[in-house]
């Protein structure tokens, strides 16, 4: 079902988003170990701590990505040549403007098409860029990009922008569909711009994702209100431990949460009840970091060549610009 507005169309409602959290829910909290996806960390306080994570001294990510996208926006406005620039999973879109600002200054853009499961943080979005670009048509899409890629717009000369990392939040079984899938809704000659964030070392990567100001475990937690909100659950948010760990074989950081004394928690919405163990813990989230040679391989087997590979001056983040073959 689409629902419109003058800024955004809707096809992800928050009952659709209800209705998948309780598929999602009842999965993740009954598997050994438990586990949930991470786009319900994303209601509007969630999205509002993660605005909040990316000024944090210790999470690098944010600034480097903008680092890169200050020195090479204006040679992929003119490499790309793209009318409309459509961004995944856009949050804030703060650092979109880089690119919105090169692509008009390079005379292409016609529109602008961030796309994100938050609605709230999207029409935050919208509505301020609606007045920063007067001249420029932005419609925000509230969808999953995951089972809604069918809902971009197709007006020929995309750019398609994947920004912050957020590749690293899919596992690598579900990163090989999605960047096939993405491919598939694109035309040869159309363009993805990628931000991923590299392998570096765990005394650098564990506080970028357990700052001492605690706004990340916030965060984390925020899922567990996410819950009881949303599905009558009755989890005691406090007696849960933010954890962030290392994973050298898979080369990811998973955050995880971690029942303090044993828990019994009663979801409502589910006629569900779930048992925690003390220490028993609930994997939140996997942030994968990423090496060149794989990335490219991963971006080979999806039908995208890889055209330009550009990290800030630290070596921590790296934008790829791959073009649809
Ligand atoms: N691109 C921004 C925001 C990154 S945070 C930046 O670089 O700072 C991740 C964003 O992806 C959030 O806004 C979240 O709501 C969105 N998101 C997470 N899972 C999603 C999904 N399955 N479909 C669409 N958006 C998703
Ligand atoms: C959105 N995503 C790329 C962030 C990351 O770094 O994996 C989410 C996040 N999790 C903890 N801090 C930030």
């Amino acid at each position: 079902m689409t629902l419109s507005d003058p800024d955004l169309d809707v096809y992800l409602l928050d009952t659709d988003l209800t209705a998948a959290l309780e598929l999602d829910a009842r999965a993740g909290l009954t598997a050994t170990p438990k586990t949930l996806p991470p786009k319900y960390f994303y209601d509007a306080r969630g999205s509002e701590l993660f605005e909040e994570i990316t000024r944090l001294p210790e999470y690098y990510p944010t600034r480097a990505e903008r680092e890169i996208l200050v020195a090479q926006a204006a040679v992929i406005a003119r490499v790309t040549g793209a009318k409309t620039l459509v961004e995944l999973g856009s949050g804030s879109s703060e650092k979109t403007r880089l690119l919105l600002d090169a692509l008009r200054d390079a005379g292409t853009l016609g529109s602008f098409a961030p796309l994100d499961v938050s609605a709230s943080a999207l029409r935050d979005a919208v509505a301020t860029l609606r007045v920063e670009y007067p001249d420029l048509h932005v419609r925000g899409i509230v969808a999953d990009f995951v089972n809604h890629l069918e809902t971009l717009p197709d007006n020929g000369d995309r750019l398609v922008a994947f920004l912050g990392g957020t590749i690293g939040n899919f596992t690598p079984s579900e990163r090989a569909p999605f960047l096939a899938a993405l491919r598939d809704r694109l035309s040869p000659g159309e363009w993805l711009l990628l931000g991923a964030d590299l392998v570096k070392s765990p005394s650098v990567l564990v506080p970028a994702y357990d700052d001492a100001a605690g706004v990340t475990a916030e965060f984390n937690r925020n899922v567990l209100h996410v819950l009881n909100r949303t599905l009558d659950a009755d989890f005691d948010v406090a007696a849960f431990e933010h954890v962030a760990v290392w994973d050298p074989t898979n080369e990811w950081i998973e955050m995880r949460l971690r029942a303090r004394s044993a828990q019994r928690v009663h979801v409502g919405g589910l006629d569900l009840t779930v048992d925690f163990a003390a220490g028993e813990e609930l994997r939140t989230e996997v942030s994968a970091k990423f090496r060149q040679d794989g990335l490219t391989a991963e971006l080979a087997a999806a039908g995208f060549g890889l055209r330009h590979w550009w990290t800030d001056q630290a070596g921590r983040f790296a934008l790829a610009l791959a073009v649809a073959a």
